[in-house]
């Protein structure tokens, strides 16, 4: 049978990954690999969630082995919203939506917000797997400039007011504030507000993604940790996830926003997962009620910042000057360019085959433009040895390339 003759129009939309295609070039342990989008396994906390787990199947089984309510395992959503509480969000624990992590928060999203063909307006680079969902609704992603400080608003209502122009139905604007993946930049508090007053006056819907706010590196005054959601709760879908500070194979997440979302929102995830684990949420849980959270991730900055420092330091001395790249101030990653005309990708086989280090190229993140010069890097995976002598290779490579042209 032709099996694929079958398919939906949603299927055939379908893509895979650009950066979980790369997976055989990179899953080499003899690489030295600033491409892994993946928080480093030293910093689980596999004995305290192992004491959670011991409790939770010695004294609610019954509950943390049963199905649950779609919007999922009541307590979590409450440590959960008492959090977000902390950070200003008004959302109590049953305006709260756990996900299989926050990429099905996305998805959920994207279930309630998009017909083929709607736009959705994503910075300029973005999170490749945030555009995998939009394309599986076949909505459009159209580009808007991230700036160091935050979006460029003067070419968001430039963007907006074309696309209306045109007839186009440009509905939402997807944003990663914090420590942006791939870029590492974290919008400025002025930029938030803002960019909060922009979204109203052009009547967008804000996706809010924030994967990494918890992993800032400075003192917390120099960063506003304070969800756009906050200054316009009505139009802002919020989206939070353990992945990069308990475990990213629990797959847990959630999604705050106005009731109304939430409860279409609770519709698909009835169609799509009934409801998420209650099993892993009923261990995050009790994690949270006996054990420190803050204290750990005070020490997970500090595992983060360490290497960030490395790295950079080792860049500095080892990348010619012609590649310039951020300087995160939390998360994972940072975002470096060729020089114009250089493309990072047709590199990658070579460089991998030639000095054992990868990274990942930039063009997949990067709607809008040319995305080709350009690459991201994480600290998170290599010790702060490998990270220097990666370092050291790679640019060794560029610096090669760069004089053979
Ligand atoms: C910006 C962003 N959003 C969402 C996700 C999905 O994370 P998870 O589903 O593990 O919560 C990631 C993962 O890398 C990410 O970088």
């Amino acid at each position: 049978m032709d099996v694929a003759a079958l398919f939906s129009k949603d299927a055939e939309a379908f893509q895979p990954s650009a950066i979980r295609a790369l997976a055989p070039l990179l899953n080499d342990s003899s690489v030295i690999s600033f491409a892994a989008g993946v928080p480093n396994p030293e910093t689980f906390p596999a004995e305290a969630l192992r004491e959670a787990a011991d409790r939770v199947l010695r004294d609610l089984p019954k509950r943390a082995l049963q199905y649950d309510v779609t919007r999922g395992y009541l307590p979590l959503r409450e440590r959960v919203a008492a959090r977000g509480a902390a950070l200003g969000l008004a959302a109590t624990g049953g305006e709260t939506l756990l996900t299989t992590g926050s990429q099905q928060a996305l998805d959920l999203a994207a279930r309630v917000l998009f017909d083929p063909g709607d736009v959705v307006l994503v910075e300029v680079p973005t999170y490749v797997g945030a555009l995998v969902t939009f394309a599986a609704r076949r909505a459009r992603p159209v580009g808007i400039v991230r700036t160091a400080e935050g979006i460029d608003l003067a070419h968001l209502r430039a963007t907006v007011s074309r696309l209306r122009g045109e007839g186009e139905r440009v509905k939402a604007l997807y944003v990663i504030p914090n420590f942006q993946n791939p870029s590492g930049l974290a919008m400025t508090r002025a930029a938030k507000d803002a960019l909060a007053e922009a979204v109203a006056e052009l009547d967008l819907l804000l996706l809010e993604d924030d994967p990494y706010g918890e992993l800032s590196f400075g003192n917390p005054e120099s960063f506003d940790r304070t969800p756009v959601a906050v200054r316009q709760p009505g139009r802002t879908v919020y989206l939070g996830s353990f992945s990069k500070t308990l475990a990213a194979g629990f797959r847990v997440g959630w999604m705050h926003g106005p009731e109304s979302f939430l409860s279409r929102a609770e519709l698909a995830q009835q169609a799509v997962a009934l409801c998420p684990s209650t099993f892993t949420a009923s261990v995050l849980e009790s994690y949270l009620a006996h054990n420190d959270y803050d204290a750990h991730l005070e020490s997970l900055r500090g595992f983060y910042r360490t290497r960030k420092n490395v790295l950079l330091a080792a860049l500095g001395e080892h990348f010619p000057k012609a590649i310039a790249y951020s300087d995160p101030a939390g998360g994972l990653f940072t975002w470096a360019s060729l020089p114009a005309g250089m493309n990072a990708a047709a590199l990658l086989p070579r460089c991998v085959a030639e000095t054992k280090t990868a990274y990942v190229p930039g063009a997949s993140f990067v709607v809008e433009g040319d995305g080709t010069p350009f690459f991201r890097m994480t600290y998170a995976k290599e010790t702060a040895e490998l990270l220097a002598e990666g370092a050291r290779r790679l640019g060794a490579f560029f610096a090669r390339e760069m004089e053979s042209r």
